[in-house]
């Protein structure tokens, strides 16, 4: 299963190694280790006694805080850079804090980009991030290269797409969905330039929890984690793939392998690029019929993936205009606020109707972005998961909602 997605992603898989761990929360941890062992050598043995810092966009995952946490880099030294309206980190922002961090002889452990946002599918330009880190080595002489680590858990499995031919379109997809595919692969297609990439089967390879693969480019690195073979005297007294000798788990379940090693056998590219295709296009005909409604608007339109957000309006809101207002003008502030409960609202009524097996799941973030003064932007989501996910199922969301807006309007 490592070597298949090794090869998938754009590494040499002779050369690239992998450990399969605890979820995407520990792909990241293993990513931030491996930085911390080549930024501070021999932190493993010696202990973290130098100043280091962990940078990724304002949009990366928050697991982000546990592993500052638990690694003892400290999640004061996070270093949180703003991300911009397509969510995608701010690379000017980004390198002006890599100087900031350097000129103070600080050390950086890692590098994240997020290719596939929790929230929206942000994705990071990836080639900048590295160009910027090759670049940084040059200027302050770094006897150490800042580890780049993808955290693709999410979108991933747009490499599947890296050598579909848009133009002659095989698969048969409509212009908008093509348009979206392209929109994505445009920069998931380097993830081979990160040092380590993140990869989730639980969530963009139809497999049950937890089934999360850590990648790196040169298998070497992972020598950075080894143990001493006297520390386990009574283990491996045979074999030659011995990965115990630097996982962080001691016993690891193996279904998770399992489970990826058989969808990736099972699907194939081609299956996937299926599968993964069609609920691209289903994403776009909700974004479809949520733009052609006038009490709907969705927010995260520059993002291709299969996630949605979008809100919804009283009767009356001109919803040409009132993202844009609500987002830059201070003098909306009480109408956004007043608009976010209403969000709630009818999240509320979805999520109740849901419950009584009427309808849809939908989620909420309490969060989108905020609004150039500071005001959280609340959401719903549609995340579409399922390739079973079929036009009847779109409908039936946008009909809840609609039902929920009348719902909230009905007198008492
Ligand atoms: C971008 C990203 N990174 C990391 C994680 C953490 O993954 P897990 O929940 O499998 O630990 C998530 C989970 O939502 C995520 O979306």
């Amino acid at each position: 299963a490592t070597a298949i997605a090794a090869g998938l992603v754009g590494y040499d898989s002779a050369r690239a190694g992998g450990v399969f761990t605890f979820g995407g929360t520990g792909t990241n941890l293993y990513a931030v280790k491996l930085g911390l062992e080549k930024a501070c050598p021999q932190a493993m043995r010696k202990g973290l006694r130098e100043d280091v810092v962990i940078l990724s966009s304002d949009v990366s995952h928050y697991c982000r805080y546990n592993i500052a946490g638990w690694l003892g880099v400290g999640t004061d030294n996070l270093v949180t850079v703003p991300s911009g309206p397509d969510n995608a980190i701010d690379i000017a922002a980004l390198a002006q804090a890599c100087r900031d961090v350097l000129s103070q002889g600080r050390k950086i452990a890692c590098l994240v980009a997020t290719m596939g946002s929790t929230d929206a599918f942000g994705v990071d330009d990836l080639e900048d991030i590295v160009a910027l880190r090759d670049h940084l080595v040059q200027e302050f002489r770094l006897p150490y290269r800042p580890h780049v680590h993808a955290d693709a858990v999410i979108g991933w499995a747009w490499s599947v797409f890296n050598e579909y031919d848009i133009e002659a379109n095989p698969l048969g997809f409509r212009r908008r969905t093509l348009r979206a595919l392209a929109g994505a692969s445009r920069r998931l297609r380097h993830l081979g330039l990160a040092d380590s990439v993140g990869i989730d089967f639980h969530k963009t390879g139809f497999a049950p929890y937890i089934s999360s693969l850590f990648l790196v480019r040169d298998r070497a690195d992972l020598a950075l984690l080894h143990r001493q073979p006297e520390e386990m005297p009574y283990l491996y007294q045979f074999g030659h793939y011995k990965p115990g000798m630097w996982t962080l788990e001691t016993s690891r379940g193996g279904a998770g392998v399992l489970a990826a090693l058989a969808n990736l056998k099972l699907l194939g590219r081609e299956g996937w690029q299926a599968a993964l295709g069609h609920m691209v296009e289903m994403t776009q005909l909700l974004r479809e019929h949520l733009e052609g409604h006038e009490s709907t608007t969705v927010l995260n339109r520059d993002n291709f993936g299969t996630v949605t957000l979008f809100r919804v309006y009283p009767p009356g809101v001109d919803t040409f205009e009132i993202k844009r207002q609500e987002f830059e003008d201070p003098a909306f502030r009480e109408q956004l606020l007043r608009h976010n409960d209403y969000v709630r609202r009818v999240h509320d009524y979805v999520h109740a109707e849901a419950l009584a097996g009427r309808g849809v799941m939908l989620s909420l973030t309490e969060c989108y972005r905020h609004t150039a003064h500071g005001e959280p932007i609340v959401a719903l989501k549609s995340f579409i998961l399922s390739p079973f996910v079929d036009e009847e199922h779109v409908e039936a969301v946008v009909r809840k909602v609609l039902e929920a807006r009348q719902h909230i309007q009905a007198p008492g």
